[in-house]
Parts: C-alpha cells; structure tokens; sequence
C-alpha cells in the first residue's frame, strides 16, 4: 500500500513521463499566447510588464486581466509571454507570475527572474502564481500555497517582491495529452479537485489594485 505521498509522487511522475512522451512536457519553443497592451496618456504614469510563463493559457488570462487592471488604474501596461522578452529595460515595473506544475512555478519562470534580478532589485516588483490548490478553501490547501510561495522565495533569494499573488487556476483534462490523462484524473480526483475553471476575476482585479503598479504615476 503506498503513502499518500508515494502516491501523489508516483502519479506525478506517470503524468510527466507520459506527457513527455508526446512532448507535452517540454516548455514551449514558440507558442502563441496572449498578449495585451495598452497606453496612457497621462505623462507621469508608469509602464508595468506583466510577464508570465503558462502552459495552458490560464495563467496567461490572468496576466491579461492584471494588465487591463492597471490601464483601468490609470497606467501602461503590457502582458507578455516570458519567452517573448528579451530584456526588460522599457518598463517602469515589472510583475511576474507562472502556473505551478509539481509543486513549483514553471522552470522558464524562475530563470527569467534569475537573469533580470538586478534591475528588478530597483524597481516595484510584484510575483504571483496560478495553481489549483489555491481553488481549495482547507487548511490543507492553504499550507500547500504557502509552502509555493516560500519554494519561490527561496529559489529567488536577491528578489524582494512588494506583493506575492497567489490566483486559483483550471483544471481541464482535455488539454492533456490522452496518456497523461487516466493518472491526472486520479491524482487530482485523489487530492479532492474536479475538472473546472476555478479563477476568481474579483480576487485578481482587487489584487492588482494593491500593488504599488496600480498608483504608479504617484511614485515617479
Ligand atoms: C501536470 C500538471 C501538474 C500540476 N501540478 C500542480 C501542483 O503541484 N499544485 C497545484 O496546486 N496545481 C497543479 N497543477 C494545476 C495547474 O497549476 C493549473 O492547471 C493551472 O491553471 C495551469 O496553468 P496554465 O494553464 O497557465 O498552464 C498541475 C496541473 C498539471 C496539468
């Protein structure tokens, strides 16, 4: 009989060798994701990249949504795909998000912060992360998403982030691959999560308009 922690390990490494079989797993060579821009012509507003790394597109939506959260406060903002950018010199300010896939934000995610840590050292600096547990309202959950946030404070120990977002995500199995969907449906049936969209519009507009993006213009 395997522990509860066997399981989800041994689940997890089924889902992942299945889905590298058909080369799901691999991080996205170029992908078309979403991208949103907008300006102000308000002369002192500041200009915000939302970056993200997704590999779905639900934590891309968010992203979005937290870019048109910023234009409706007043300022620019651009929600870019990670892979996209090159460098980060045209922004005032900078939030980073990425889904959770094994119990950490996506690889691409925690390099882009590593190469770019020096000048985000220097500017209003916002992380958040999509995951389904954060979808759970137990304390079980609850210590789940902590101990998310503390895995990326300590792979990212030179940044100090003002805020750290954390947004549940989607559950939807067709966009796995066939394999990899038997042993996904067990792992998450067994971990109490059903198939569904459990993104919570409110909670990622009222997030943003904590962040010091959000009043920009009153920090330059
Ligand atoms: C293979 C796989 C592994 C996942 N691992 C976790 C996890 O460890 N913890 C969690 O809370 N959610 C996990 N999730 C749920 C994702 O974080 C959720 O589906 C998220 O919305 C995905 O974002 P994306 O659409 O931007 O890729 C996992 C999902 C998949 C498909």
């Amino acid at each position: 009989m395997q522990t509860r922690r066997g399981f989800v390990k041994t689940s997890a490494l089924v889902i992942g060798a299945s889905a590298a079989s058909v080369g799901l797993m691999p991080a996205p060579a170029k992908t078309v994701m979403a991208t949103h821009r907008c300006a102000t012509n308000a002369p002192k507003a500041g200009k915000t990249l939302v970056a993200y790394a997704s590999r779905h597109g639900s934590t891309a939506e968010i992203a979005v949504a937290i870019a048109k959260q910023l234009c409706k406060d007043g300022q620019s903002a651009d929600a870019r795909w990670i892979g996209d950018l090159d460098n980060i010199h045209a922004y005032d300010a900078v939030i980073i998000g990425s889904a959770i896939r094994y119990d950490k934000w996506l690889p691409e995610a925690t390099a882009f912060v590593q190469t770019h840590q020096s000048t985000l050292s220097n500017m209003p600096t916002a992380l958040f992360f999509c995951c389904l547990a954060a979808s759970s309202p137990t304390e079980a959950a609850a210590r789940q998403t902590q101990k998310y946030a503390q895995k990326i404070a300590t792979q990212l120990p030179n940044v100090t982030p003002d805020q750290v977002g954390q947004f549940a995500g989607v559950l939807n199995y067709s966009k796995l691959p066939r394999l990899a969907r038997l042993p996904a449906r067990a792992l998450f049936a067994y971990l109490g999560a059903d198939e569904g969209d459990y993104r919570n519009w409110a909670a990622i507009r009222s997030w943003t308009e904590t962040t010091p993006h959000s009043r920009l213009n009153r920090l330059i």
